[in-house]
């Protein structure tokens, strides 16, 4: 079957911006996904939206993360490539 509505990808759900863009996404009706990195707290998440916990380095992880990801809005105001972050 076709979908209809993209699917979006945050990173950073956690951040100011992430915690006012989950839930918007969610009130518009929008498939959405959280990608946590690994070891950190997931906190709350509206209801419906997919939790993925993965090792940020891990790149085959992220690609399959992402394999249905229409959009990806990155939260964090910088970016740190490492197992830990
Ligand atoms: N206009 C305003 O009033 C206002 C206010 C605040 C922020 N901002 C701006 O909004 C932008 C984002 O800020 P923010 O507070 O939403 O986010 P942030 O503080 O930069 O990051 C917080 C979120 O991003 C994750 N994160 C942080 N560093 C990461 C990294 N290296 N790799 C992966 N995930 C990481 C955190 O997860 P963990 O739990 O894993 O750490 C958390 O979910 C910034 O540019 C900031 O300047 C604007």
């Amino acid at each position: 079957m076709t979908r209809t509505t993209p699917i979006i990808a945050v990173l950073g759900h956690r951040g100011w911006l992430g915690q006012r863009v989950v839930p918007a996404l969610v009130q518009a009706g929008l498939t959405t996904k959280v990608i946590v990195r690994k070891g950190s707290e997931v906190g709350e998440v509206p209801h419906g939206v997919e939790v993925v916990i993965l090792d940020w380095a891990n790149t085959s992880a992220f690609t399959d993360a992402l394999r249905d990801v229409d959009v990806v809005m990155y939260g964090p105001s910088r970016m740190v490539i490492s197992s830990n972050g």
